[in-house]
């Protein structure tokens, strides 16, 4: 039981495996997993390969331009590049994130290495043009892998923006975004539009509502998906703390309840990547090891479901 075997990454020459990066991040405690390579899933409407761990950016990096505040989201994203990881979750609502990502991705190297998703998040055509302007800026780049409409913000009217920047190449694909389930019904009717390449949802051991109907009509509609708030924000993480792992945990080597939190996410077959957020290398590393080793099968996943008592 609960022993799905995982799809190994391709992964480009010069990149190290987390077994060789236990050494690189700070508190890289705990058993490394059986399979040190990150697991990837599929886009489905271009069969693009995805690292199935990104990183999100909400806070963690949003830390203006000094040095000393920047040098933990860069010792993350240095890890995370290093691991082979590519997916990176901003948007112009995070303050300074994407500034923060696009400097730190020119200063260390990964120009072209990353698969950059970012947000429109304001009201009205042209206003959503010059933000998306001021996004390729401030993200170093000519072309936005994955552009989302954030929290559905007049998303009709961007969808026509971004399928004409889809066509001259200054995005690859589209996508629409949000956080809480009251508004799964509108996610939905932008899916059935047939223009959205990506649907961004919360989904985590706690919140599944997403599993009834949005995750199959993604499945069905041919829709990646991007898990955001894995860890609740970080709460589920708090309330854990302190508490033993079930010993079937090390069935699916998991060394610690992030891993735990994110492998019960990744193992929906509707989910292609998810994206934690951190500003401290040691938590990126252990929500890697996520990507990596056995995944959970259906009746794993039911186990899982137990955790909610600890919770
Ligand atoms: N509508 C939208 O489009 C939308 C909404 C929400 C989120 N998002 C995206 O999704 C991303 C993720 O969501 P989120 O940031 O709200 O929350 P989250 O990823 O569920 O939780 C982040 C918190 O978890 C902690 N954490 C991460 N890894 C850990 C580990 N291994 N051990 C212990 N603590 C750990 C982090 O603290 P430390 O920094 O101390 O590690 C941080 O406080 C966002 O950053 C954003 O990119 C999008």
């Amino acid at each position: 039981m609960g022993r799905a075997r995982p799809r190994r990454s391709s992964r480009p020459p010069g990149l190290r495996p987390l077994t060789e990066l236990r050494g690189v991040a700070e508190g890289g405690r705990g058993r490394v997993a059986e399979s040190a390579e990150l697991m990837v899933r599929t886009i489905p409407r271009s069969g693009e390969v995805l690292p199935a761990v990104g990183l999100g950016t909400w806070r963690t990096f949003d830390v203006g331009a000094d040095a000393a505040q920047r040098a933990g989201p860069k010792a993350v994203l240095r890890l995370f590049a290093q691991a082979g990881a590519r997916v990176v979750d901003s948007s112009p609502m995070y303050g300074s994130a994407e500034a923060v990502v696009g400097d730190l991705t020119g200063e260390l190297g990964l120009a072209g290495r990353l698969f950059l998703a970012t947000k429109v998040w304001i009201q009205g055509r042209e206003q959503g043009i010059r933000q998306m302007e001021e996004s390729l800026r401030r993200l170093r780049t000519t072309c936005i892998d994955l552009m989302q409409v954030h929290n559905l913000l007049d998303w009709t009217v961007h969808l026509r923006t971004l399928q004409a920047w889809k066509e001259r190449g200054r995005i690859r694909y589209i996508g629409v975004t949000h956080y809480s389930q009251s508004a799964y019904p509108e996610l939905e009717r932008a899916i059935l539009t047939g223009d959205v390449d990506f649907l961004q949802v919360n989904y985590s051991l706690t919140s599944t509502a997403a599993e009834r109907r949005l995750l199959p009509l993604a499945q069905e509609r041919r829709v990646a998906v991007l898990i955001n708030r894995p860890f609740e924000g970080g709460a589920l993480l708090t309330r854990l703390r302190g508490r033993p792992l079930p010993p079937w945990a090390a069935e699916i080597d998991c060394s610690s309840w992030a891993q735990l939190l994110l492998k019960f996410v990744l193992s929906h077959p509707a989910v292609t990547c998810a994206t934690p957020a951190t500003d401290k290398p040691g938590h990126m590393r252990d929500d890697l090891e996520a990507g990596c080793g056995r995944q959970p099968d259906a009746a794993m996943r039911a186990r899982m479901m137990q955790c909610l008592d600890l919770i």
